[in-house]
């Protein structure tokens, strides 16, 4: 694996950028297209968005308005859980697709594990047919689930999508991903901007030696681990620098220490009880998609 290079393959052969730019919470319009606008003219050519963000439109606004060719940017968006079935999944992206004002889009993750996802994944298979879709995956799968899912599909998933950063390390997901041939992508890669961890002291002490800034490091740490990371800044001149990752290289040292930060637990609301998760649904249902 070389991690300068600017795209790897999918297991599908379609080819994704190492690094995107996401734009959860970016709920006002204006402030969302403008923002996407800036990123693309920063060079980011991944951008990641989903039905349940409520800025598809916005997206589509600044991918057609920003004279690079659509062919040259990589939209992700994802199906939410009440489209999370057979028939909820083809009207679920032809929704996303009218929103984006896009003949397809390139990369439809099933948003979260939860209704039937099984056939979401037969509708969303059927759709990557019809090229409506060039690549599928999921968002959120654990191994086990994964497990489950590779076992009882026949289409594997391009990619899995999960919260990722140096304080939740998700090595076991990661190995299990890579020998399944399965793309992982980072949410989250900054722990939303999480003040303990972009005023570490291991992370300030390494980005130092290397000139760099904590964020930098972060964001280079996962990609060493092959791990493309999706990062938000509504700032151009930090989306200018979480994109200046491609010069220069952490020492198999600085990886072990990095390592060490793991808490091996979410840096957000758990859902590992019924409780959480039943309460999660309650939410999930009331969003307009
Ligand atoms: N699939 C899922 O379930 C899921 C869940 C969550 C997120 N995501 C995706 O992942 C993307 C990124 O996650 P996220 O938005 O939660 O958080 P993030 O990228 O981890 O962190 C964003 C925060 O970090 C700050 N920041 C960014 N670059 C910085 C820098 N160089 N120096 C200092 N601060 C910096 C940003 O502030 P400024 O804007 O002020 O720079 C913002 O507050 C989302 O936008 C979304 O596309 C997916």
């Amino acid at each position: 694996m070389d991690t300068n290079d600017r795209y790897l393959t999918l297991n599908d052969g379609n080819r994704m950028p190492r690094i995107g730019y996401g734009v959860f919470r970016m709920t006002d319009p204006d402030v969302c297209e403008n923002a996407v606008a800036e990123a693309i003219r920063a060079g980011y050519r991944l951008i990641d968005t989903a039905a349940a963000y409520g800025n598809e439109r916005a997206v589509g606004a600044a991918v057609r308005g920003s004279g690079v060719a659509r062919s040259e940017i990589f939209v992700t968006t994802k199906l939410w859980i009440t489209d999370t079935s057979y028939d909820g999944a083809r009207k679920g992206v032809e929704r996303s697709l009218e929103r984006l004002d896009m003949d397809y889009v390139d990369l439809l993750l099933i948003h979260q594990p939860y209704n039937d996802y099984y056939g979401a994944w037969r509708a969303l298979g059927e759709l990557q047919d019809e090229g409506l879709v060039r690549s599928i995956g999921v968002d959120n799968f654990t191994p086990d689930r994964m497990a489950d899912f590779l076992f009882f599909n026949d289409r594997k998933p391009a990619v899995d999508m999960v919260e990722c950063n140096a304080f939740y390390q998700r090595e076991v997901d990661r190995r299990y991903l890579h020998e399944h041939g399965i793309a992982m992508q980072a949410w989250s890669p900054l722990a939303a901007g999480h003040a303990e961890l972009l005023g570490n002291d291991l992370l300030s002490h390494i980005a130092a030696a290397h000139g760099k800034s904590v964020p930098q490091v972060v964001l280079r740490w996962l990609m060493q681990r092959g791990i493309v990371p999706v990062v938000k800044s509504a700032n151009p001149d930090r989306m200018r620098q979480n994109l200046a990752v491609f010069d220069f290289t952490l020492s198999d040292d600085e990886m072990a220490a990095i390592a060490t930060l793991d808490t091996g637990h979410t840096c957000f609301s758990p859902r590992d009880t019924g409780e959480a998760v039943h309460a999660f649904l309650e939410q999930a249902m009331d969003y307009d998609v």
